[in-house]
């Protein structure tokens, strides 16, 4: 859609959660023994969102521990190549290797704020049970990080890396033994131990979740407006991220939805295409539904059974999607995109040979997307968010 249509269709809608709600999407879907927990989350997260000591505190470890503001650099031979000017967010050169501990560091505060000993989440790619397992040793925290099984095989670094850390790592057999399952188990957990505080790490699951994970993420789109205009002394013409659950691409998004004539594209885990069962393509080929807390976009079929889903990233290789980033997609304020696993290898080959940065397998499907819709655009210039790096890939051998 031309931006100008866009413009005129969403400039009066608001993209920002009200009490847990974006439009008709979001919400508290879970048994009564959370609800309580979950709602009082959400006030401590209101209070130390308010509160400048809590404030100062989150960027004092962002700064020193996670060594923010990550660099804005300008990819030359990958713009060259795709004849476009683009520039790539580096959320790989945090500590950890992701965007992920953005969200932990702001979310392990708030334990500690309530007191809690006990840290609980649930992890895919093991991006965000590393980021976890070293907020919980930052703050002499116990921690037990779910994963599912293929996962654990596909992601051997990052188990190796979750038990040095000094994490319990239960795997889960579930299912196709994928992020799905994971989260299964850490809700499930949780529902048994509600006294424990379940640090989850995508813009997904029940409120207030994903307004946290969406508000401690945007670091990632404040900083990069302000990098870019500083260089550029514009705005970009287009936005773009890879889509698991959201994260990493609304933290980009979120200091960019009303300028509208920044164009915002995401890209899913699209597997082996646009074939239920064997994709996670969420916002592509998803129906609206319920699904693990929240009401949004899920692969399911006509009687809400979930299906099982398949993408060659561990981190996008999920069946629900972020509530928020719902509403963009009905509103078309964003567009979403289904890029394949073979697409992604070819950009995570590409990116490493033209630019010497080995990014994520989960990041390699924004390059894959740039490919697509920038090609021949001289004129245009891009923000791709680089949310990962690769060494947890390597081993895989995508070469
Ligand atoms: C490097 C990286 N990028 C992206 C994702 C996808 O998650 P999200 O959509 O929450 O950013 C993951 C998830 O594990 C990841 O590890």
């Amino acid at each position: 859609m031309e931006n100008q249509a866009i413009l005129n269709n969403t400039k009066e809608i608001n993209f920002d959660a009200v009490n847990g709600k974006f439009g008709e999407f979001g919400g508290l879907f879970v048994p009564p023994v959370l609800e309580g927990k979950l709602l009082h989350l959400f006030e401590v997260f209101e209070t130390a969102r308010k509160d400048a000591s809590f404030q100062e505190e989150y960027a004092y470890y962002l700064k020193h521990f996670v060594g923010r503001p990550s660099p804005l650099y300008y990819a030359h031979r990958l713009s060259q190549h795709i004849g476009s000017k683009i520039y790539l967010k580096r959320e790989d050169l945090n500590h950890t290797g992701s965007h992920k501990i953005n969200n932990t560091i702001g979310q392990i505060l708030l334990a500690k704020r309530m007191g809690a000993t006990e840290i609980v989440a649930e992890t895919g790619a093991g991006q965000h049970g590393v980021a976890t397992a070293t907020a919980a040793a930052l703050f002499g925290m116990k921690c037990k990080v779910f994963m599912g099984s293929e996962d654990a095989e596909r992601q051997k670094m990052n188990v190796s890396r979750i038990k040095l850390l000094g994490a319990e790592l239960i795997l889960t057999n579930a299912g196709r033994g994928t992020l799905k399952d994971a989260v299964d188990a850490a809700l499930g957990y949780y529902i048994q131990n509600p006294n424990i505080y379940y640090l989850l790490g995508s813009q997904v699951g029940p409120h207030p979740y994903p307004t946290m994970v969406g508000y401690f993420q945007s670091i990632i789109g404040r900083e990069a407006k302000k990098q870019f205009i500083e260089r550029e002394g514009r705005l970009p013409d287009n936005i773009l991220a890879c889509i698991g659950g959201g994260s990493n691409a609304i933290g980009l998004f979120n200091d960019f939805l009303k300028d509208h004539e920044v164009a915002i594209h995401a890209a899913e885990g699209g597997g082996i295409g646009a074939v239920l069962g064997e994709t996670a393509a969420t916002l592509t080929l998803g129906r609206k539904g319920v699904f693990q807390g929240t009401y949004s976009y899920a692969l399911t079929d006509e009687n809400g059974e979930v299906y099982p889903t398949r993408s060659i990233a561990a981190g996008l290789d999920y069946p629900g999607v972020s509530p928020q980033h719902a509403l963009l997609k009905d509103s078309n304020r964003a567009e979403y995109h289904l890029i394949t696993d073979d697409e992604a290898i070819e950009a995570f080959q590409l990116l490493s040979h033209l630019e010497g940065i080995i990014p994520a397998i989960e990041s390699a499907h924004a390059i894959a997307l740039a490919q697509k819709i920038l090609k021949n655009k001289p004129n245009q210039i891009s923000i791709i968010n680089l949310s990962g790096r690769g060494d947890k890939d390597v081993e895989r051998d995508l070469t």
